[in-house]
């Protein structure tokens, strides 16, 4: 669908005088929302926060913006009704970031509340509620939620609308906020289109997801921090592989598309935003004296797969540690040699309470029984962690051997809920725990079998719980002396679902491995 003259005025009068690009600049007057995706602010710290927007007065079809700059001014006030401004400004959404905004507001108070919109073109944004990270050395209390793993024909965003209800200060997705293609079964909405590969097929798709008003209403309720999975680009991509092999240059370009529409739909600060193929997204951050977060990259920066399907030669499948040999090369990293020490690294450094590594999938080993030829033996999914053993084997070292306080990990992808043990030998039922995990089950993708998940349970003891039935996300409540992890399930088909608690585990100040009830 092309701009039409019906739906922008375009003058740049007002402004020509102002600066040298002002021949670019375009005022439009909108008949439609130019807001359609909704506002968000993400990566908190004491003095500041990155405010989000997009315009798109026609979502679906490209964003209906013209080719030119469009000036975008924020508030941030203290109260709702915006009467006590904290701070304002404004930016130039340009049409080579799809006309998003990336507003990096600093000067404000740590651990504050504040309330923010945007204006453009004589349109008013909704209202967003964002808040700041506590200063440094303040040990304040921490409350936070986190999801992954979106599928927007699956299921209705009930899972979000709970997590706006909720008094967080921050929520972290972990990975698969759209997916590039359909799949599954008994589906209660549609992409509309074909799998995502150019430009203008990701910016839709991520538009498509940002129409869904219950995910708005998490944005904008509270800060956000992310990574991503395969799915923001292709299922089992692996660095510059997809999941079929193929020329390495073609999967950059798409990579490369994948990430850019990536970075302009999510409240990611500027200096993410992507060059080419590549795009910074793992970080560090702190929340008070009390937790820091890591957050991992477990795509851009790894080796291939292990011993892929002989039809697709990359990506995933299962093996055994005796057909698979290379599994076991302690040259093969999940991260790449330089996250693996920047890890390190921070793990030395840190003086939170909490630490928590927040990352794509399960990092528990999860050794399943295999059938027909291999029968008897172990099967590793090559795709998560069990792909990469000795990575894994590195990175608990790591976390022992710096002594990091209270090590969490935090992770998405196999859409079950999971507590776990992570431990020096998982062969070891005697081995130390070194650190807790808790998995968040999906907002909506559809989960493994029950029969699977047994499976699971018997083979790995280290799994604590387990339960793939439900959809919905874990809600984090961080004190000096406990984290509590309360995994809330919702029914994805309904979008008016109620959501219910669970299971709820817990991890004393001190001690690593996850305890029933809180
Ligand atoms: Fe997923």
């Amino acid at each position: 669908m092309s701009i039409s003259r019906r739906q922008f005025l375009i003058s740049t009068a007002g402004v020509a005088a102002a600066a040298p690009f002002a021949r670019l600049l375009a005022q439009p007057r909108f008949d439609r929302n130019p807001f359609s995706l909704g506002v968000a602010s993400g990566y908190p710290r004491p003095e500041g926060v990155v405010l989000w927007t997009r315009l798109a007065p026609e979502p679906l079809a490209g964003g209906g913006m013209p080719a030119a700059a469009v000036e975008v001014a924020w508030e941030v006030a203290t109260d709702e009704a915006f009467r006590n401004i904290a701070r304002s400004g404004k930016e130039l959404a340009g049409p080579e970031w799809a006309h998003s905004v990336h507003a990096e507001v600093a000067g404000l108070e740590p651990g504050r509340r504040y309330f923010y919109r945007f204006h453009a073109g004589g349109a008013t944004s909704p209202v967003g509620r964002t808040r700041t990270s506590p200063a440094d050395d303040a040990p304040e209390p921490l409350n936070f939620a986190f999801a992954s793993c979106q599928q927007y024909e699956h299921g209705y965003y009930a899972a979000y609308r709970h997590m706006a209800a909720e008094d967080l200060d921050l929520i972290i997705h972990l990975g698969d906020y759209i997916y590039e293609t359909t799949w599954g079964r008994n589906l209660v909405r549609s992409h509309g289109t074909g799998e995502a590969v150019t430009l203008d097929e990701y910016r839709n798709r991520y538009a498509l997801y940002k129409t869904d008003l219950d995910l708005q209403a998490a944005h904008a309720a509270f800060p956000w921090i992310c990574t991503w999975d395969d799915h923001e680009v292709q299922n089992d991509y692996a660095n510059d592989r997809g999941q079929r092999a193929g020329s390495r240059e073609a999967f950059l370009v798409r990579r490369a598309a994948a990430y850019q529409a990536c970075y302009e739909h999510l409240p990611l600060p500027k200096r993410m935003a992507p060059r080419g193929p590549d795009l910074q997204i793992y970080g560090r951050w702190n929340f008070g004296a009390l937790a820091q977060f890591h957050v991992l990259d477990d795509r851009q920066y790894r080796d291939h797969q292990a011993c892929p399907r002989e039809n697709f030669g990359a990506g995933s499948n299962v093996v055994s540690a005796a057909s698979c040999p290379e599994l076991m090369d302690p040259r093969r990293t999940l991260l790449g040699a330089r996250q693996e020490q920047w890890l390190a690294d921070g793990l030395s450094a840190t003086r939170a309470r909490w630490n928590v590594i927040a990352q794509q999938t399960i990092m528990a080993r999860v050794s399943r029984p295999l059938s027909g030829e291999l029968s008897g033996e172990k099967g590793y999914w090559t795709d998560g962690w069990d792909g990469y053993p000795r990575a894994r084997a590195r990175l608990l070292e790591a976390v022992a051997g710096t002594r990091a306080a209270n090590p969490l990990v935090i992770g998405g992808d196999v859409h079950t809920f999971a507590a776990c043990d992570l431990k020096a030998d998982f062969d070891n039922p005697n081995s130390r725990v070194m650190a807790t995990e808790f998995v968040g089950s999906s907002i909506t993708s559809q989960g493994i079998s029950a029969k699977t998940i047994e499976s699971w349970r018997d083979e790995n003891p280290h799994i604590r719980y387990i339960n793939s039935t439900r959809r919905g996300y874990v809600s984090m409540a961080l004190s000096e002396k406990r984290c509590v992890a309360r995994m809330r399930a919702v029914d994805e088909k309904n979008s008016a679902s109620p959501v219910t608690t669970l299971a709820a585990w817990t991890v004393e100040d001190g001690r690593p491995g996850a305890l029933r009830g809180g």
